[in-house]
């Protein structure tokens, strides 16, 4: 056998892991994850059947699962509220309920864990009737102005019981310089706007929604979310939210789209988001759950994906367990 001449063998910089670790470009701590949580106002907690692991907790089982999740070092949660159906409105008014369940939540968390991040999301479909994450006009088209008015109410109420950093959802034009003005007018100009600048409309939610309860009664969201065909447009959301005053900008869901994170990234300055979506957490958990996957080595992977794609921060509901094992690899 003749050796190949070859001058360059990049499989001497793989040879052992002290020299792999000199050129590691991609790391991933528990700094940098935001933790969704799922809660509700009833006793116990349920298990959400299409995402093994993850409940809609109890107000006291919420406490239970920030405790371990702060043990591991995760410094931030975001929280979304199943909401009882008898609350739900066309105009989703009960989302800026000032003793509804998510102030309530908010303020039971800062007053437990005052410097815990506690990051809220903004839209309609928790409170709506129709489902969908705005006002439905007559026609059955959501409305974009009137919806945006209410979005700036949320807002207002998250702040004032506490919020740190506020998570428009929703995809309404204008929202974000719209909540900046009403948060500034408030007095809150140090709380946060974490934009979901290129959200699609995925089908990877269908988790979430069940956990919520919050699927459209009719029609989809495609007005307002983005096509999973178009990245330009994305851009094009990025330079209005940073415009209008946005601190951090999201795309989501991350997995399928890291060429968008890549690009939003090349694109600004702010920080940016990515957001592990529902159905990826399932896809990940019923494979390893078959045996298919081996379930810590496929989500590191995953997750250091998208962090090297450009993301700064990620919000995933691995992000207790991947606090555990990181833990557990430095112990
Ligand atoms: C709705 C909202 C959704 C998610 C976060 N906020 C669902 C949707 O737009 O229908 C999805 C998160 C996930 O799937 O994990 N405002």
């Amino acid at each position: 056998m003749s050796l190949l001449r070859l001058r360059s063998r990049p499989r001497r910089n793989r040879n052992d892991a002290v020299v792999r670790a000199f050129h590691s470009e991609t790391h991933l701590g528990v700094q940098h994850f935001i933790y969704p949580l799922f809660i509700h106002g009833g006793e116990v907690d349920v298990p959400i059947g299409s995402m093994p692991g993850c409940s809609r907790l109890s107000p006291a089982g919420l406490l239970r699962e920030v405790e371990r999740a702060r043990a591991v070092g995760i410094g931030a949660v975001v929280l979304f509220p199943a909401i009882d159906d008898a609350l739900k409105t066309p105009d989703g008014r009960e989302s800026y309920n000032a003793a509804g369940l998510i102030p309530r939540t908010i303020a039971a968390l800062k007053e437990r864990w005052p410097e815990l991040v506690v990051v809220t999301d903004v839209a309609l479909d928790p409170y709506s009737s129709d489902g969908h994450d705005g006002i439905v006009g007559p026609d059955g088209r959501i409305l974009n102005d009137v919806t945006v008015e209410a979005l700036c109410r949320q807002a207002v109420a998250q702040a004032r019981a506490g919020a740190d950093v506020i998570a428009p959802s929703d995809m309404m034009d204008g929202r974000v310089g719209a909540i900046r003005d009403a948060l500034d007018q408030e007095g809150f100009t140090g709380v946060s706007i974490l934009a979901y600048t290129a959200k699609y409309a995925s089908a990877f939610y269908g988790p979430f929604r069940e956990a919520l309860d919050s699927a459209p009664r009719s029609g989809d969201k495609k007005t307002y979310q983005m096509d999973p065909a178009n990245s330009r447009e994305a851009l094009r959301e990025l330079a209005l939210d940073e415009a209008e005053g946005a601190d951090m900008v999201m795309v989501k869901p991350a997995g399928p789209y890291l060429d968008v994170i890549r690009r939003v990234r090349e694109a600004t300055t702010l920080p940016v988001a990515a957001y592990q979506v529902s159905g990826e957490y399932a896809m990940l958990k019923a494979a390893s759950e078959r045996g298919w996957l081996d379930e810590r080595r496929v989500v590191m992977e995953s997750l250091v994906a998208i962090r090297r794609a450009g993301a700064d921060v990620i919000l995933s509901y691995f992000a207790r367990q991947v606090g555990e094992w990181l833990a557990g690899e430095r112990r």
